[in-house]
């Protein structure tokens, strides 16, 4: 059985252009419950170690650049099947690939600046959570 939480971040492009208000407003709608939720600004080390997976991608260091260049929302999430109905919300990581409605397709610039991180299993949705959040600040 799939789990019921999953750990997203608006990134610096959608919070920079005011846009973490309708893009929370949709992630109520398709009815995920905010659990826990946070501005911060991601060190380098940080922004490195969560995106570990991609160290010797030719785009990891435009990607650390972004992700520190400016605060972000972290947040934990739950609804049921959340991880993978959470992805179907984000849509394709290619904004020109998304399908209509999703919220890249709406609020993504490019590949590297796609508005929104979704996890992509329930071990590194826990993984990603208990990385940023502590037992009091969840819900
Ligand atoms: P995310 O981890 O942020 O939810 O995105 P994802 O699973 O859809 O995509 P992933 O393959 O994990 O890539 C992580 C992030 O790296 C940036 N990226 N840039 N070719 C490029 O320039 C490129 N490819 C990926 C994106 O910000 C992507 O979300
Ligand atoms: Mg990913």
């Amino acid at each position: 059985m799939n789990g019921d939480l999953t750990f997203a971040i608006i990134k610096p492009n959608a919070v920079r252009t005011g846009k973490s208000g309708p893009i929370l407003a949709m992630i109520n709608e398709a009815g995920f419950e905010i659990t826990g939720l946070k501005m911060i600004m991601l060190t380098t080390q940080q922004a490195e170690n969560f995106y570990d997976e991609h160290r010797d991608k030719p785009f990891f260091e435009g990607l650390i650049e972004f992700m520190t260049s400016g605060p972000v929302i972290v947040m934990i999430l739950r609804r049921e099947n959340a991880v993978e109905e959470f992805r179907n919300l984000l849509g394709n990581t290619d904004p020109e690939k998304a399908e209509p409605g999703t919220i890249r397709k709406i609020y993504a610039i490019s590949v590297r600046m796609n508005a929104v991180h979704g996890s992509e299993s329930d071990e590194s949705a826990r993984r990603e959570a208990d990385f940023f959040f502590s037992d009091i600040e969840r819900f």
